[in-house]
């Protein structure tokens, strides 16, 4: 990947590090914010020693095969509407991914990226007292993956063959994400995408489970929808504040916030 001064036209970015290895860009653009890096740092690795997701998960980042970049902002509102910056990300994905590549991507609530079913992308939001890390990763030329995500990884070469171009994929996700990142900063709700996302949710429709966030449940020891006893709800796609709204078989309508639980549905990847 060969990384320009052109982003510097996109208005949120003020400064660009690139590094051969990491261990986590998240966690290299934690330390610049700490020492006072500028809102606007983008932090890019050709690979990463310890790539992480949510909920404890690591990202698998092996060198030249997927693009994993970071983030840090310095936004000036409640820690209540940071989480729907990881919404107005994935919508930018959605948008980068059909103009620079013309794929049609969907997007599992909140925070990963899927394609026919499988995922192609995850999107880790972290906040600390005075930034917020928008670390994204994406795989793009990968063959194989590790086999405890082996059946529901994807790459975007394994699914349409197109070596694409990462530089220009990666151009446009920030040049959309500035768009609606400055949007949203004047309002702050994200009524203005909803439509958008709830077309390209995944989920919209289909029948889902609440999973409470549990550490001793992971791929490897994963809930059992029957014997957990978990409620099937039908997803409704996301309000204004970013939360999904679940409808239970009486008409109940809970609303979940990102940071309580995960999602589980019945079909292809989790969906
Ligand atoms: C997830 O799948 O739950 C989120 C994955 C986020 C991965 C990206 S890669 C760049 C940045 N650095 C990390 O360690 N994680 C994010």
């Amino acid at each position: 990947m060969k990384i320009n001064s052109s982003l510097f036209n996109i208005p949120i970015i003020n400064n660009v590090i690139e590094f051969d290895s990491a261990d986590s860009t998240n966690t290299r653009a934690k330390e610049f914010a700490r020492r006072g890096s500028v809102d606007g740092s983008l932090f890019l690795a050709h690979r990463q020693t310890a790539g992480k997701g949510r909920m404890g998960r690591s990202f698998s980042s092996p060198m030249d095969e997927g693009i994993y970049m970071s983030l840090l902002l310095r936004p000036d509102m409640s820690f209540s509407h940071i989480s729907n910056i990881t919404l107005l990300v994935a919508v930018a994905i959605i948008r980068a991914l059909k103009k620079s590549c013309n794929i049609t991507a969907e997007i599992k609530w909140p925070n990963d990226i899927i394609l026919n079913e499988k995922k192609l992308a995850g999107i880790l939001t972290e906040a600390g007292q005075d930034y917020v890390i928008i670390g994204t990763g994406i795989n793009v030329s990968n063959t194989c993956f590790p086999e405890s995500i082996q059946e529901t990884a994807t790459s975007i070469f394994l699914e349409t063959g197109m070596e694409i171009n990462e530089f220009a994929l990666i151009y446009s996700i920030w040049e959309s994400f500035s768009e609606l990142y400055n949007k949203f900063v004047s309002l702050p709700n994200i009524e203005f995408i909803t439509e958008e996302y709830n077309k390209a949710l995944v989920n919209y429709g289909r029948e889902v489970y609440i999973i409470p966030y549990n550490v001793s449940k992971d791929s490897a020891n994963p809930y059992d929808i029957a014997s957990d006893n978990l409620t099937a709800y039908t997803c409704c796609g996301i309000d204004k504040n970013g939360g999904l709204l679940c409808k239970d078989a009486t008409g109940i309508i809970t609303t979940v916030s990102s940071g309580e639980v995960s999602l589980r549905g019945t079909k292809g990847y989790s969906i």
